[in-house]
């Protein structure tokens, strides 16, 4: 096979640069991240950004699993694109699931998702404040399956905070087994 550039990695740098500075670092399951000053945001592959780094974590945008056809449009409707000029709050949320999770299979999964604990229908309340960005890294052998991304108004930090705190008590959350909450003030 041809050694070609993956140009659908991103790579998210805890390191001294970067325009996101950290603001906390709190271990909610398993093994914490060392706390960076700052967070670097590169696209593609780049070697050189992650020299001196604390951690670099990698992962790509992938394709939808578990959404359907009148949700992904309700979605598509009322998401609002990432770097939002007065969003200068934004959260790095790496999970892990457990070996449970991934030997279900996938209408196991989606019943557990969306059914069970309305992962999207309780979160579709905040897409007016939140925009968002799912990265998947499971297939990478990274040492997360996802990198959640979301960006905010500092004003609405309380809100974020709302809506974590009901996904934490979902059927969903019973199988993450590692869960850093990483939160940003954008800086020039
Ligand atoms: C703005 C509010 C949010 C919306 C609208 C939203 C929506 C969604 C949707 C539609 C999916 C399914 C993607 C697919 O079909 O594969 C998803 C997956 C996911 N979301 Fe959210 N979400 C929100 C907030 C959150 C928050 C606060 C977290 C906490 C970290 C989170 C963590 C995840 C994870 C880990 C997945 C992947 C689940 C899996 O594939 O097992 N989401 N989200």
């Amino acid at each position: 096979m041809q050694n070609q550039k993956n140009t659908k990695l991103i790579s998210f740098i805890g390191g001294d640069t970067g325009c996101w500075e950290t603001l906390s670092l709190t271990a909610v399951a398993g093994e914490t991240l060392a706390k960076s000053a700052r967070l670097n945001i590169v696209k593609g592959e780049d070697h050189e950004s992650s020299i001196g780094s604390l951690w670099t974590l990698k992962a790509v945008v992938s394709n939808l699993r578990y959404t359907n056809r009148s949700e992904k449009n309700a979605l598509d409707q009322n998401s609002r694109a990432l770097g939002q000029p007065e969003y200068d709050y934004a959260a790095l949320i790496p999970i892990k699931k457990s070996d449970e999770w991934w030997a279900l299979t996938q209408d196991e999964r989606r019943k557990i998702f969306e059914e069970d604990s309305q992962h999207i229908r309780i979160s579709s309340k905040y897409l007016s404040m939140i925009s968002r960005q799912l990265h998947h890294c499971r297939d990478l052998g990274e040492p997360f399956d996802f990198l959640t991304w979301f960006e905010f108004s500092s004003g609405h930090a309380h809100a974020f905070d709302e809506l974590l705190n009901a996904l934490r008590k979902t059927e969903e959350w019973k199988f993450v087994t590692r869960e850093i909450d990483i939160r940003f003030k954008k800086v020039m």
